[in-house]
């Protein structure tokens, strides 16, 4: 069998978070009918699967990472009908639905929980982690992903709850068969509705060590961290291999694990064909490099050789022993050209740069709504506008440690979740065209310049330049195929990589700063005089002095 015999290794995915995509009712709100609007939009583009972040029935606490009922759509997004219907209208434009599996915890005030929480002989109570305290405290000291410890006191049966993320959001509990078995069923309920696969919610936490130890705690920290305990736990792998015996291998569709805290060889067991358990994973190792130790909110600046090196860590250890998932953006993640490019005077330049500089990987890349046109970070200076949880209880907490107010603003400014979740900037109308109403998060005022109406009239625009990148993985079978080389491995401003299929070779060079960068190393330079240009983002000649935010890729032949 050839690699290109399984349809996702060929395929770009483009990921919509409903909320922030299309209004079509005017209440602010994106919704399905939105959605439907846009499709003829992503066609263009040409992507080939869209991943639908959550559309279920939520309260909104997470903005629906927080699931009430796994088969019904949120009212504010629409109903069933309309969802049927834009399964139908995307299967007709001969793409893809990817469909967000939020099984790690669901909201509090779904049927399971609600039940569960009634007593302590509940049929449910099991599908949850109950734990009596320890001499009055938490029953262990783990803290959550969004603050504050990872257990909520509940005086119905004088018992603590545990919940990763926020107390809306209890764990469930794997351990128990019956849970499982109604996962799977409601798993089949979507596939066969004729979905093409799931994107896994932070599927690697599901198995946690059921004695649930105290985690690490460092000097000066309130919550231990109890990663070790919950992540790739115990019998992680015994439940996806479950999973996909039971409901997946009965349906031909792609699934991507979002999998913090993995590492390239965890990344080779989860996807291994061999092993039947998920098709790709998200890492989150190149997105923590501008992290300090004390996590995403304490700012470090890129050193590309960090990044260099950890890419080609996952090209090279997954290349012929699992797949890579390629992503710069996703709704957790800021805006890659305000992060890793620059957002003023080089956003175009930049923006492709980093489009190349991934879309040439081996692996199968995410697009996320709004990179296309090269949308930035945004800074709201009240915290008032801020939307996000996570972002919301993280100022909190650090203001009551002490931190001023302008560092703790600074952080969310580089990292908060909001900057990839303010509405998509359609066009250069009223609320960038995204609703007539009041938007439920304020719109980037940079919409007037950055919008999806000037980059389809400009030839020259991001957007075309995504275009051609999905075109090229297409018809080059070097793109999925090919081996990967990194060169010029400690150069501080490059990053040139080479890939190679039999006598074919596709040299990758990009100057990853604003200067201009002379290309010293021999071989390099003399490909770059003499290669054939496949693709740049500038009005290229051979020469072998890069200009700022400059990518070249070049083929031999
Ligand atoms: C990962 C999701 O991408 C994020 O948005 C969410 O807050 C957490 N998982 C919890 O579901």
């Amino acid at each position: 069998m050839s690699i290109n015999d399984e349809w996702w290794k060929k395929s770009v995915v483009y990921q919509i978070y409903p909320r922030s995509f299309m209004d079509s009712n005017g209440d602010g709100i994106g919704d399905i009918r939105g959605i439907i609007e846009k499709l003829d939009y992503l066609k263009l583009l040409g992507v080939d699967v869209i991943w639908l972040s959550p559309v279920y029935d939520s309260p909104n606490d997470d903005n629906g990472y927080d699931i009430r009922n796994y088969q019904a759509i949120m009212n504010e997004f629409g109903a069933m009908a309309d969802f049927d219907q834009m399964l139908t209208e995307v299967h007709n434009r001969g793409m893809k639905l990817v469909m967000d599996l939020v099984v790690n915890h669901t909201s509090d005030e779904h049927a399971w929980f609600v039940e569960s929480k009634k007593s302590k002989d509940n049929p449910y109570r099991d599908f949850y982690f109950w734990r009596k305290g320890k001499e009055g405290q938490e029953p262990n000291n783990w803290g959550s992903v969004f603050g504050g410890s990872a257990w909520q006191y509940d005086e119905t049966t004088d018992e603590y709850y545990l919940h990763l993320f926020s107390k809306k959001q209890p764990d469930l509990n794997w351990e128990n068969p019956k849970l499982r078995k109604e996962v799977y069923n409601m798993m089949r309920f979507w596939l066969d509705k004729g979905i093409d696969g799931f994107r896994m919610d932070v599927i690697n936490m599901i198995s946690k060590n059921p004695n649930l130890p105290d985690g690490d705690k460092s000097e000066g920290q309130l919550y231990g961290d109890g990663g070790r305990y919950f992540m790739n736990g115990p019998r992680i792998h015994e439940f996806l291999q479950e999973m996909n015996q039971e409901v997946l291998s009965k349906y031909p569709v792609m699934t991507v694990g979002e999998m913090p805290g993995a590492t390239p060889e965890d990344a080779v067991l989860y996807t291994d064909p061999e092993r039947k358990e998920v098709n790709m994973i998200f890492t989150f190792e190149h997105m923590d490099i501008d992290s300090g130790p004390g996590g995403k909110w304490n700012l470090k600046s890129l050193d590309l050789v960090d990044l260099k090196e950890n890419l080609t860590k996952w090209q090279t250890s997954l290349c012929n022993k699992g797949w890579n998932s390629l992503y710069w953006n996703n709704h957790d993640q800021p805006r890659i050209v305000s992060r890793f490019g620059d957002d003023g005077q080089y956003r175009e330049k930049s923006a492709k740069l980093l489009a190349a500089c991934l879309h040439f990987m081996q692996g199968t890349p995410y697009i996320y709504q709004g990179e296309e046109i090269g949308m930035t970070n945004v800074k709201f200076t009240l915290l008032e506008d801020y939307r996000d949880i996570e972002t919301i209880n993280m100022y909190n907490e650090r203001k009551a440690l002490g931190y001023a107010h302008e560092d703790i603003m600074n952080s969310i400014y580089v990292k908060s979740r909001d900057n990839a979740r303010t509405p998509m900037q359609w066009d250069s109308t009223k609320n960038a065209g995204f609703t007539t109403g009041t938007p439920w998060i304020k719109i980037n005022p940079r919409y007037k310049e950055i919008n999806a109406k000037a980059a389809l009239e400009n030839p020259q625009s991001i957007f075309y330049f995504y275009q051609k990148l999905i075109q090229l993985r297409k018809e080059m079978d070097i793109i999925t195929e090919g081996d990967f080389e990194l060169l010029l491995k400690d150069h501080p401003q490059l990053f040139v990589y080479e890939r190679k299929l039999n006598d074919e070779r596709v040299l990758v060079v990009c100057n990853f700063s604003g200067d201009e960068v002379t290309v010293e190393d021999e071989a390099v330079s003399t490909k770059l005089k003499k290669d054939h240009i496949l693709l740049g983002n500038y009005e290229t000649k051979g020469t072998n002095v890069l200009r700022p935010y400059e990518v070249i890729v070049l083929k031999n032949s």
